[in-house]
């Protein structure tokens, strides 16, 4: 343990920042660590990591344990202001023996305002885990980082979709591998533990966040959730998976973030719980905690949401840590506390083990004092301790003291790229396909030119969206290398020379428009493809007024329609925008969502035909602003058979989306028509496709409970997988749903299956079967 520790000091003293005391604190440190490093081999050869982790708590301090669930930003311990650092950037001598050294500080998030090389992450990780192990404990620091769509600040990292896209494969294996590849390139740089996957549902597209999730329908989420999960945490390296945000965030009143929500207990059981309560059972190591505030109270200050139900009731055992800067918001946002010190006590009662502080150190002075005062006990700072020791310990971090893996071992891009890039070709959605001639405009035929504009059609950064290179992930600068935009992908695969292009920025004019309608009356194209959409944002930054597209981007859609050549629109966008106005002036539509750094070459290949699209919506796509429901409403709230008004009218219903080879399903049956509560329902159905190429076809299976004691949904998503069917074949494809899966949450807030009449639904095909008590 000596020997390695000081081989790693020498290897990195050149680099390191850190001036000449560490010489001899690290020393004094090696020597208590060969003390861990010595029972930490009695407890790997016969212990286990219970009695390592309560071996060593007994060994700390109130000011260790304290310490231990302070987390602070890289900014913080960097040399300059955390949001103005001193570039080229480093580590703070001083700052870094106050957090690390003096108030023990047990974990660092975040990046430093930017993404950095490998080298760069080597030496912060280095030179942390240096100091750390210079304290008295000699405890390793447990670095945590937003990886949301691979390595996200990691300078030349490989980045797929963003959930939303993920959502929309519809295919858990692309998110499991999506996760593993993030996981081994996160975990070369030296990192742990990844704020991901997100668990919110994505039921108002004016959240801000709406694409950081999988979709609307916990179903769904749940499937996608735990399979990133399993990603992370089960590939090879020791990698930990936060599921966020616990919960019920993304569905406030105003749609704004972080603003009140009002969701009821069975509500909030019924589809805002199972994601987290699935993803706990497949063992995610940590949960991170709702910014907001569910029915006036903020979820960091209840312990009736963080230890009876989520400790007492789901039986999480992991590491709950606090979102940015949340223990102060309570008495600086919400005004449920006095001050710093009652804060700590709420969210400390409430159930948080980490507090994300992020900037200054008065959490650990305020929790300090509470314990010795005694208004805290220590044994339930024991509780929380333990957990992140534990977390400390699965992920290896005392047998490598936390040091970054060499950076020789550091994974090439050609292990990653294809996994991304077959990730954002199976996400693209086909929304529309046919001119007002009913005649299909995609794929692109001919040699005409093909002229591109729209304010995203030539930006990575559109492509990449929030958290990547930057918080924002707006700066260009921090775009990956070599990686094509949209109209560049064109130029690759329809040829230069056919493809124009004229660039359009966001707040583009009516006067551009006019230029853009010039230019292509001057070049005569077969074809316009706009990339519309939005630009990245994420949390408030993101905040909208109207969900309806931007006025410019439909003017420049009327103006381009208006000269008779077929317009497609690409929309490269997070959140589904409304466009019901101009929907008839594009000839074809796809949805891109944020594909990443491969989605440029994705959209071109569906245009120029080279992929048949798959990728399925994973949400409802409102036609009017005002007049968003998702798939799974009420009855009273379809259109009125009277009066056809008053109802559920998207504009693409969940799970939509076309092909160059249609599929039909036909013959829906079940393998009885009755069933006990404990049955399994045994489903067959066949699909044909009736086109020339083979397709990738997703099969939904939804239940529709006909009467129930709380008001049935019309629809409720119960199984999906994907099919391939090769052109021509027809292929009889089963799936299973047990009974005990047709429940919901009852007039007691209690999970109950009814039984009576259910209907089960694939595609247009519906059958009905009966559920009786006949097993119970
Ligand atoms: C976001 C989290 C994120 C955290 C750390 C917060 O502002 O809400 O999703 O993980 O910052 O970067």
């Amino acid at each position: 343990m000596f020997i390695v520790i000081c081989t790693r000091y020498k290897l990195e003293k050149a680099n390191s920042i850190m001036n000449h005391w560490f010489l001899h604190q690290v020393s004094i440190a090696s020597c208590m660590l060969l003390l861990i490093g010595c029972a930490d081999k009695q407890v790997s050869s016969g212990n286990d990591q219970d009695a390592f982790v309560d071996s060593l708590l007994s060994t700390l301090s109130i000011e260790d344990k304290v310490g231990e669930m302070t987390q602070l930003t890289l900014g913080a311990i960097a040399i300059g202001e955390p949001y103005d650092l001193q570039e080229p950037q480093h580590l703070d001598s001083v700052k870094v023996q106050n957090a690390l050294v003096k108030y023990r500080v047990g974990s660092i998030l975040n990046c430093g305002n930017h993404e950095h090389a490998p080298e760069k992450w080597h030496e912060f990780i280095t030179g942390i885990q240096t100091a750390a192990a210079a304290k008295s404990s000699g405890i390793p620091v447990l670095y945590g980082v937003d990886a949301i769509h691979g390595p996200t600040y990691t300078e030349n990292g490989v980045l797929g979709p963003q959930q939303i896209g993920l959502g929309a494969t519809w295919d858990v294996e692309i998110a499991r591998l999506a996760a593993k590849n993030t996981a081994e390139q996160v975990h070369a740089v030296g990192i742990h533990w990844n704020f991901s996957p997100v668990l919110d549902l994505a039921r108002d597209p004016r959240w801000p966040r709406f694409w950081e999730t999988f979709g609307e329908d916990p179903h769904l989420v749940s499937a996608m959730g735990t399979a990133m999960v399993d990603g992370y945490q089960n590939s090879g390296v020791p990698f930990a998976a936060t599921l966020k945000h616990f919960f019920g965030y993304g569905f406030s009143l105003s749609g704004k973030d972080r603003t009140p929500a009002w969701i009821p207990e069975r509500q909030l059981r019924e589809y805002f719980l199972p994601p987290f309560k699935a993803a706990i059972d497949a063992g995610a190591m940590s949960i991170m905690v709702n910014s907001g505030e569910i029915n006036g109270v903020p979820v960091h200050s209840s312990k009736a949401l963080l230890t009876d139900l989520l400790r007492d009731e789901l039986g999480f055992e992991g590491l709950l840590v606090t979102d940015w800067e949340d223990v102060k918001y309570l008495f600086t946002r919400h005004m449920v506390a006095e001050d710093y010190k009652e804060a700590t006590k709420m969210a400390i009662d409430a159930g948080i083990d980490m507090a994300m502080v992020p900037l200054d150190l008065e959490f650990t002075q305020s929790l300090l004092e509470l314990v010795q005062e005694g208004s805290i006990s220590e044994e339930r700072i024991n509780q929380s301790v333990r957990r992140i020791l534990m977390m400390k310990k699965k992920l290896g971090l005392f047998e490598t003291k936390g040091f970054p893996p060499s950076l020789s071992a550091y994974p090439g891009k050609e292990n990653y790229a294809g996994a991304a890039a077959n990730a954002a070709l199976e996400s693209l959605t086909l929304l529309k396909n046919e001119s007002p001639q009913g005649q299909p405009v995609l794929p692109i035929s001919g040699a005409g030119k093909v002229f591109v504009s729209g304010p995203t059609s030539n930006s990575l950064n559109a492509l990449n969206g929030g958290w990547t290179g930057t918080w924002q992930g707006t700066d260009t600068a921090f775009n990956t290398k070599g990686q094509p935009t949209m109209v560049e992908a064109m130029q690759m695969r329809f040829g230069s020379e056919r493809v124009k292009h004229m660039d359009l920025g966001m707040e583009f004019t009516g006067d551009e428009i006019q230029r853009v309608v010039r230019s292509i009356q001057r070049q005569q194209p077969s074809h316009i493809v706009l990339g519309l959409g939005e630009m990245p944002y994420t949390e408030i930054v993101g905040n909208i007024d109207d969900i309806a597209l931007f006025e410019n981007q439909k003017d420049l859609v009327r103006a381009v329609h208006a000269l008779g050549i077929p317009v497609v629109g690409v929309f490269i966008e997070g959140r589904p925008r409304a466009f019901d106005d101009i929907e008839p002036l594009l000839d074809a539509i796809v949805m891109a969502y944020i594909p990443g750094d491969y989605g440029a070459d994705a959209i071109a290949q569906v245009l120029d035909g080279s992929h048949n699209p798959s990728g399925r919506l994973p949400f409802t796509w409102p036609r009017h602003t005002s007049a968003h429901l998702t798939y799974d409403h009420k009855h009273t709230e379809r259109i009125h058979s009277d009066f056809s008004m008053n109802g559920f009218n998207p504009q693409y219903p969940f799970g939509f989306g076309l092909s160059y080879s249609p599929v039909e399903f036909s013959g829906l049956k079940t393998d009885r028509s009755d069933y006990g509560m404990d049955d399994v329902i045994e489903i067959t159905v066949n699909l044909t496709n009736g086109g020339n190429r083979s397709t990738n076809e997703l099969v939904a299976v939804f239940s529709q409970d006909k009467v129930a004691s709380i008001t049935p949904s019309v629809d409720r998503l119960r199984h999906f997988q994907r099919v391939t069917i090769g052109a021509g074949e027809t292929k009889a494809v089963t799936a299973k749903i047990a009974v005990a899966e047709l429940g919901f949450i009852n007039r007691d807030n209690v999970y109950a299956v009814e039984p009576g009449a259910f209907g089960i639904r694939v595609g247009n095909q519906v059958v009905d079967v009966a559920v009786t008590m006949k097993n119970k």
